[in-house]
């Protein structure tokens, strides 16, 4: 493409200028080539344009620099300067609200980064971050313009900077559509949501063949960087969309939980919120199985206590003995950290701590109460676990909790043993309100281990040591798992029906929507790593 005036437009007069802007912008809206356009189509994949038209609300989209052009003159690339230069940029709404987006076209230059391209994506973050709005970022990219060399790395680096310095500050969401490796991934990586498309993306810092080189491995592009690798092994992905309508609709479905940005609040729903008990509610009460050993799905707790039981999952296929994801109650958003007891019984394991103390940050940052649903038997053990560092990585969770000052509210639906206790959003760490059920264990550890280790030496001289062990196990069942001796230190604030869970967080989170709460002057807190 070439930006050469045609012959039939005299742009001496008023009428040609117009005629030679509209022929212009003609040319930027269809930078792409025809054929790169069709194979574009033809893996099932959006063009850029499309994408952006596709995410945001009908008419909205105002572009920025769709007439830029790179500069370069090397590698034969003076002969070929689209408009645009390989990514669409600019701003529209989502449900009404702000968005800064880019997109890149992988149709030019197979949406590599070279100077321009990255100017392009510098300005609109500046907009996003001075006007106090999201930036959906689409990639969809060979990564950086090789012909551009160090220029392309040096716009790389700009990028990641203001990605760090928007954390926090404005929601940052990223949706994978088509490649993103090498360094590349670094941009993505540091923003909130990580939003993939199976059998159409792929992340990876050294593809297939630089891995069978130097590892001997074999692997596809799909089993090292797919939706589904990242979204249930690496963590990377937050979500796995089936395609990019389901990516981009989930894009719009996270924004609407999301504030702006760190000064606002997230967008208030009308509710018809019931302040009575429903008969939906006493569903709870017979939820929890006789046997501490059986499980249930938590999920179904959680579903019971948000508006109209709309849950929006994050991180779904990672971590499963852990479920985070948003929510409203009452119209406004929540988050939502919830063990799991049908995946691995809720224990706490590395991956868990760490979706669930990334989500807690997340939702700290963002003024969003959070709520945590408790039934956790402990940490996971195993060498494995130790090894991998589930000190160091645990501990991430129990910082998330202790610096959040957004308002906290904990259920404790059954078990909450020892550390973990601790770790799950406790009064200790500064939960505001906290709730237990009548069916809440709250103890160092379980009866068994716990009658092990008090009564190793009558367990070992009883006649009938089954006798003995159960004669025991009832005594501390009786005595210490229970919710009571926690009720009396007021380390949870009440014990409820669990048919009044619903109510009684509309209540807690009522009265805290005015929370004001502060840390320690300090340059920034040092989480471990
Ligand atoms: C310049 C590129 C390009 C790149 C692709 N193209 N990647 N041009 N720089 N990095 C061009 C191709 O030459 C081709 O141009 C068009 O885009 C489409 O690419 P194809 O190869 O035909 O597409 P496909 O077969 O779908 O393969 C896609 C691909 C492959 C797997 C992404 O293009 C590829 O391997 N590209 C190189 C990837 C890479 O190594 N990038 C550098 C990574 S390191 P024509 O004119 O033929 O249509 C990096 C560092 C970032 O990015 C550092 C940050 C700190």
């Amino acid at each position: 493409m070439t930006a050469e005036r045609a012959p039939e437009i005299d742009i001496h007069t008023t009428a040609g200028k117009l005629a030679d802007l509209e022929r212009r912008r003609d040319e930027a809206a269809h930078a792409g080539s025809a054929r790169a356009v069709e194979r574009q189509h033809a893996k099932g994949k959006m063009t850029a344009r499309e994408r952006v038209y596709a995410l945001l609300d009908e008419d909205s989209f105002v572009e920025f620099d769709a007439m830029a052009r790179h500069r370069s003159t090397s590698f034969g690339l003076d002969r070929e300067r689209p408009y645009g230069d390989g990514v669409v940029t600019g701003h529209g709404t989502v449900d009404g609200r702000p968005v800064a987006v880019f997109a890149q076209d992988f149709t030019v230059f197979g949406g590599s980064l070279g100077e321009v391209f990255g100017e392009k994506i510098v300005k609109v973050m500046d907009h996003a971050l001075k006007t106090g709005c999201p930036v959906v970022g689409i990639n969809d990219s060979g990564g950086a313009r090789i012909q551009e060399g160090v220029v392309s790395l040096g716009l790389y680096a700009e990028i990641f900077k203001r990605n760090v310095h928007a954390s926090g500050v404005i929601p940052q969401i990223s949706l994978i559509m088509g490649p993103c490796a090498g360094g590349a991934v670094y941009s993505p990586a540091l923003t909130d949501f990580v939003l993939m498309v199976r059998e159409k993306s792929h992340m990876f810092i050294t593809g297939p063949d630089v891995i069978r080189t130097v590892t001997g491995e074999e692997v596809t592009f799909e089993e090292l960087g797919g939706a589904h690798a990242h979204g249930s092994r690496s963590g990377v992905a937050h979500y796995e969309a089936a395609d990019e309508e389901d990516c981009l609709e989930y894009a719009r479905a996270l924004l609407s939980h999301l504030p702006s940005n760190n000064l606002d609040d997230a967008p208030v729903y009308a509710a018809d919120t019931p302040m009575e008990v429903t008969n939906e509610d006493l569903d709870l009460d017979t939820l929890i199985p006789d046997s501490a050993n059986k499980p249930y799905d938590m999920r179904s707790v959680v579903e019971h206590v948000l508006d109209d039981g709309e849950f929006l999952e994050v991180h779904a296929g990672f971590a499963p003995n852990i479920v985070v994801g948003f929510g409203r109650v009452d119209g406004r958003s929540v988050g939502v950290v919830a063990n799991q007891p049908l995946s691995f019984a809720g224990t706490l394991d590395i991956a868990a701590s760490e979706k669930a103390a990334r989500f807690v940050r997340t939702c700290d940052a963002f003024n969003i109460p959070v709520l945590t649903f408790v039934d956790v038997p402990g940490f996971l053990p195993g060498t494995d676990q130790e090894w991998n560092g589930i000190i160091r990585r645990g501990a991430k969770l129990l910082y998330a909790y202790a610096e959040a000052t957004v308002p906290l509210v904990t259920v404790i639906t059954r078990k909450a043993y020892g550390g973990a206790y601790d770790v799950m959003g406790s009064k200790h760490l500064g939960a505001d309100v906290n709730l237990a059920w009548p069916t809440a264990q709250i103890a160092v550890m379980g009866a068994q281990g716990a009658v092990n280790i008090l009564y190793r030496r009558e367990l070992a001289a009883a006649e009938d040591p089954e006798a003995a062990r159960a004669m025991y196990v009832r005594e501390y069942e009786d005595t210490l798992a229970n919710p009571y001796l926690a009720a009396e230190r007021g380390y949870v604030d009440a014990v409820i029906r669990p048919s009044e869970t619903r109510v009684q967080i509309v209540r807690a989170l009522r009265s805290l929507r005015d929370k004001r709460a502060a840390l320690p002057p300090k340059k920034h807190g040092n989480i471990p790593l």
